[in-house]
């Protein structure tokens, strides 16, 4: 990601050059008669980016004058997101057609590196073949995303026919509709007020619902404080996505993305909020698709009267997932995190108190309020795990929680990939640390890791095996939050780099490594900076003898 850092291209005519007519042509036919308020920054910067294949110093310096900002001030947010490509007057545009190879960890074990050198060879010069984090398809690994952020088919015609098999891949999935959705009948229970708001939180808390975007937050205590504050208020959708080995919401999204909706609508019910912005990655835009044609049918069919439903795209960067750097985004800035408090159920988005939800949570939210908070605790809180790696059927799992990742493999994925010895697991993505097999009964939970310094986050299960070599998975994990640390605090953005320059020397100094890890996880703002020495400790808990 690019960002804060001085690693950026220097870019020396943000200020002050001089204005392009026909550039402001361009923008201004591009941009229509849409608001020209800062939160569209990056909606109009995507618009550039996807008529034009880059973003000019011209277009970027013709849409700061139409939005009436500093040309400063948008170069720094376009720069900050990997998915824009500004270029300055002389430099090489990028080719008209990417294709992204992912470099996630469960790509990386299964074989990304040579895909990319194949693919960059049989592609030549007149196609970028450019390595990116996780793309959130770990069940199909090794990944590629081909296009700029759509797939062009028609572009691809020059090319391989394993791209185009993969672009095809990669199109619109078959999914439960508005016609065939079986649901909105909570919400309107809700509406005609067979359900009070005390009912539906009742619900939700006898469910013990946890917020499944990572950090186990009751749904229910985050909706009452947003409830008793009485100001105007907004939800916003976390559909960022972006913790490596996790592809669970785009399943909720691609096979029922009417059950993350009626589930948004009960909660902006129950917390009485007139407005839901859904943040979704930008590395899924057959969801886009899919999110503006059904949105436009609730939205046809009054059933999100008094609510307005916004669908906005992130850009590239992993930490807008976290959710003050999401609102950040939201509001058209780079994606720093903000210190707390003050809270975003007190001051969010636009300074408005705000909830803010994972996809999955909202989505057995809709489960729990028509099936009840019995039905959903007797089931042993069911919840999706995306399950990669060395297994035979790697996917998205309906599991319930605490289960162990024995069982998980065994009865869920189809025993490990013929010829793999089962070694170790991330039980929660890049974030959540790496266990050894023989901790592989340990229920996986929210608080049942920790004391081994790990945790289930958003339950990204990815299975290693003896033929993963783990310095070289614990490199491939520090790199990418080296790389996506928004560099704003200097334990994380100078603790990543130094931890990365230690781990790919071989220098695997144990006392050094721990007290750098100290200071990270003590001085960082975010989630990022806190948790991006968590593989490397834990190959050094458990994994000594390999990394020595
Ligand atoms: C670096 C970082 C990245 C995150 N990425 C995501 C994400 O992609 N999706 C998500 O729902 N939560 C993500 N989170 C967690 C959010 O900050 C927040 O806890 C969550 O969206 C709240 O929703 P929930 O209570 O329904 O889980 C991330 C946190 C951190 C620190
Ligand atoms: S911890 Fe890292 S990602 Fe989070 S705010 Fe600080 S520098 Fe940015």
């Amino acid at each position: 990601m690019m960002a804060l850092k001085n690693n950026r291209p220097h870019f020396p005519h943000t200020k002050g050059r001089q204005l392009d007519p026909k550039a402001l042509d361009e923008i201004q036919q591009l941009l229509g008669s849409g608001s020209r308020k800062r939160d569209m920054l990056i909606e109009y910067l995507h618009l550039i980016q996807d008529a034009y294949g880059h973003i000019s110093a011209s277009h970027l310096a013709a849409l700061a004058s139409d939005m009436k900002f500093s040309q400063a001030e948008v170069y720094e947010v376009a720069s900050f997101y990997a998915h824009f490509d500004v270029v300055k007057e002389g430099d090489t545009r990028p080719p008209a057609l990417t294709v992204r190879v992912c470099e996630g960890i469960s790509c990386e074990m299964n074989g990304a590196r040579e895909l990319a050198s194949s693919l960059k060879e049989a592609l030549g010069d007149g196609v970028r073949v450019q390595p990116v984090p996780c793309i959130g398809a770990c069940d199909t690994a090794p990944a590629v995303a081909v296009g700029q952020n759509r797939i062009g088919l028609a572009s691809l015609e020059n090319i391989s026919q394993a791209v185009v098999d993969e672009a095809i891949r990669t199109t619109l999935p078959a999914y439960i509709d508005f016609s065939s959705y079986d649901g909105y009948v909570a919400y309107k229970e809700c509406l005609s007020g067979q359900k009070s708001r005390e009912n539906v939180l009742g619900e939700i808390e006898t469910s013990g619902l946890r917020g499944l975007g990572g950090a186990g937050f009751p749904v229910s205590r985050k909706w009452r404080f947003l409830l008793a504050n009485s100001r105007p208020k907004i939800i916003a959708v976390n559909a960022d996505e972006g913790e490596p080995g996790t592809f669970k919401d785009r399943h909720c999204l691609e096979t029922n993305p009417h059950k993350v909706l009626e589930g948004a609508l009960i909660a902006a019910w129950v917390i009485e909020a007139g407005a839901i912005y859904i943040y979704l990655r930008d590395e899924y835009p057959h969801i886009r698709a899919i999110l503006e044609e059904e949105i436009a049918k609730i939205e046809q069919a009054g059933l999100s009267e008094g609510v307005k439903i916004h669908l906005r795209r992130g850009a590239g960067a992993y930490v807008c997932g976290e959710e003050t750097a999401l609102l950040e985004s939201l509001e058209g800035n780079r994606g720093l995190p903000r210190n707390r408090p003050p809270f975003p159920a007190n001051e969010g988005l636009f300074g408005l108190p705000t909830l803010i939800n994972n996809v999955e949570s909202l989505y057995f939210v809709a489960e729990i309020v028509t099936r009840g908070a019995e039905w959903y605790s007797q089931a042993g809180r069911p919840h999706f795990y995306s399950v990669s790696g060395h297994v035979r059927e790697p996917g998205v799992k309906l599991a319930p929680a605490g289960i162990s990742v024995n069982e998980l493999i065994e009865k869920h994925a189809g025993g490990m990939t013929d010829g793999h010895t089962f070694t170790g697991y991330l039980p929660g993505g890049a974030s959540g640390g790496i266990l050894p097999a023989s901790k592989g009964g340990l229920a996986m939970d929210f608080g049942t890791l920790e004391e081994y310094g790990c945790f289930v986050g958003s339950s990204a299960v990815v299975i290693l095996s003896d033929k993963d070599d783990i310095r070289d998975v614990v490199k491939n994990l520090t790199a990418f939050f080296k790389e996506e640390s928004c560099g704003q605090c200097t334990p994380c953005r100078a603790g990543c780099e130094k931890l990365s320059l230690m781990l790919e020397s071989g220098d695997w100094d144990d006392d050094l490594i721990r007290g750098l890890s100290d200071a990270m996880r003590e001085a960082s703002i975010c989630g990022l900076g806190q948790a991006a020495s968590n593989p490397v400790i834990s190959a050094l808990n458990f994994f000594r003898g390999e990394v020595s």
